[in-house]
């Protein structure tokens, strides 16, 4: 723990390695989610999809040890289980039992709605308290409004061609 830098965030550091704590169980959820729909998702555009979803995986993998960093950083402990994740987490783990294109799909675009409110909502939060968590919740929102319109020009794409084969 950096002191000087813990000092400049003074009494918000407990609630913000709280709220980074929930936001870290998020990512390994959502790694997890992608990684496994990414060996299982069966259907039509299959291997666009399997593409997307391992750089998402990949993504949300560097987003976990971003938010461990600073958690750290912050004097926190990041949580050392994974048993606490569904405690702690902010989103549903959506578990793609129907590996068809379109169901995978739709959930992982509701994974990546919930992320950008979770760290919409932590930036309101830390603003004006905690620049460093500000910049790297800034940065992570960036990458998961990226995630959401990939997946949904995806979505588009697979629709046009259910129709052009209708
Ligand atoms: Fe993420
Ligand atoms: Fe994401």
């Amino acid at each position: 723990m950096g002191t000087k830098g813990r000092e400049i965030v003074g009494r918000h550091a407990e609630r913000i390695v709280e709220l980074l704590n929930k936001a870290f169980a998020d990512e390994w959820l959502a790694y997890y989610q992608y990684w496994i729909g990414a060996k299982i998702v069966a259907g039509p555009m299959k291997d666009a999809v399997i593409a997307e979803l391992l750089q998402h995986a990949a993504d949300e993998l560097r987003h976990a040890d971003m938010v461990c960093g600073r958690i750290i950083q912050l004097g926190g402990t990041p949580v050392t289980t994974p048993a606490r994740w569904f405690d702690l987490a902010n989103c549903a783990y959506e578990d793609p039992a129907d590996p068809f294109v379109r169901r995978i799909l739709e959930q992982n675009i509701a994974g990546e709605q919930c992320a950008i409110a979770v760290y919409h909502a932590l930036l309101e939060e830390v603003h004006g308290k905690d620049p460093v968590t500000y910049n790297l919740a800034t940065q992570i929102l960036q990458d998961e409004v990226e995630h959401e319109e990939d997946l949904q020009a995806l979505q588009e794409d697979f629709n046009v061609m259910l129709r052009a084969g209708a």
